[in-house]
């Protein structure tokens, strides 16, 4: 599929997702078969002021492209300044802007989808983003259903977002109100899919390659985003792309699954450093091993890891055997 001028090999992407979706993320994520990469959400703000942690969380390697850098903010003439700056730095293959974030701290700022409250403005930002970067890079937008269910109106802002320039829309169907909660409102997707011509990419809930198929078929959208499914879990990617091309899919062996779990952990700690590498591997590893015999009282020993020696042999050793720690 193509968004705007870029080639995207296969229209399955991994969602962007703040303290998950970082280089290490987006690599293995690449490795196992997602098209589109999207880093965490970034502050068009302090990305105007210069501010040095939020350009590293900015920063796109090679190996992770195509990939998406998303910017959050809610003021036309920020994001647009932002979306120059970010390109010229890091250019990323496509821009998205958050317009689905529910957390209260962006929410009660005006910012992620509580811009969803003032299609205008989703339209302001959006057309001043496309001036400002003047064609050299395509600009997309992740919206939810709406902001609660008295205000159902992504085809209203998808509509407005495409008319301001928008390359394509990725459509979380729930409403902010919802957060992560059920259900899934697939519908929605087909009627935004309906409503404009860019690409519509369906998300929420696709958690393997059937999932993928069905939510394809239903609603006619051009492309799925995964996010929770990647969790401790980059092969749903390979999975969904087999579904996807109608082949049979035969899951990782548990030594593939322990080579791929070092390999994200050693790729971490050399990216943040070994401090701060172990640390957040924590959380990775937990996911990994989610599902395998004796994985709680492994994960215990997991969140005490404070050396990657130390985590690696506690990976060995989960899935070595696969009986209960
Ligand atoms: C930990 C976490 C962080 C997230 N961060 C972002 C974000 O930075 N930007 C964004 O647009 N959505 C974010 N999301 C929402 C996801 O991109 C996605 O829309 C949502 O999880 C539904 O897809 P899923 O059911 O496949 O997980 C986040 C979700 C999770 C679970």
């Amino acid at each position: 599929m193509k968004i705007g001028n870029v080639e995207i090999k296969n229209g399955v992407f991994l969602a962007p997702m703040a303290g998950v979706t970082d280089r290490a993320f987006r690599y293995m994520c690449k490795k196992y078969g997602a098209g589109g990469m999207t880093t965490e959400m970034v502050s068009a703000k302090a990305i105007c002021y210069g501010d040095k942690k939020t350009a590293r969380l900015a920063y796109i390697a090679l190996e992770e492209r195509p990939c998406g850098l998303q910017l959050f903010g809610s003021e036309p003439d920020i994001m647009a300044r932002a979306a120059a700056s970010v390109f010229d730095l890091f250019s990323p293959e496509f821009i998205d802007v958050n317009m689905g974030c529910p957390a209260p701290k962006i929410v009660n700022n005006g910012e992620g989808s509580s811009l969803m409250k003032n299609p205008r403005l989703c339209y302001e930002i959006v057309k001043s983003m496309k001036t400002a970067l003047d064609g050299r890079c395509p600009l997309t937008v992740k919206i939810r259903r709406g902001f609660d269910k008295d205000s159902i109106n992504a085809v209203e802002v998808a509509k407005m977002c495409e008319e301001a320039g928008a390359d394509a829309i990725f459509v979380h169907a729930r409403t902010r109100e919802q957060m992560y909660m059920p259900p899934v409102e697939y519908s929605t997707i087909a009627d935004v899919k309906n409503a404009v011509k860019i690409p519509v990419i369906g998300n929420g809930d696709i958690m393997c390659g059937l999932d993928a198929v069905n939510v394809m078929k239903e609603t006619g959208c051009d492309g799925v985003m995964i996010g929770r499914a990647s969790q401790g879990n980059p092969f749903v990617f390979d999975e969904i792309n087999h579904y996807l091309e109608g082949k049979a899919y035969t899951a990782p062996t548990s030594d593939e699954k322990r080579k791929c779990v070092k390999e994200h952990i050693s790729l971490l700690v050399e990216d943040k450093g070994e401090y701060v590498g172990v640390r957040e591997a924590r959380k990775h590893v937990a996911w990994y091993i989610k599902g395998l015999p004796g994985s709680a009282s492994m994960r215990n020993r997991v969140n005490l890891c404070e050396s990657t020696k130390e985590m690696m042999s506690l990976i060995d050793e989960a899935f070595s055997t696969g009986e209960s720690f």
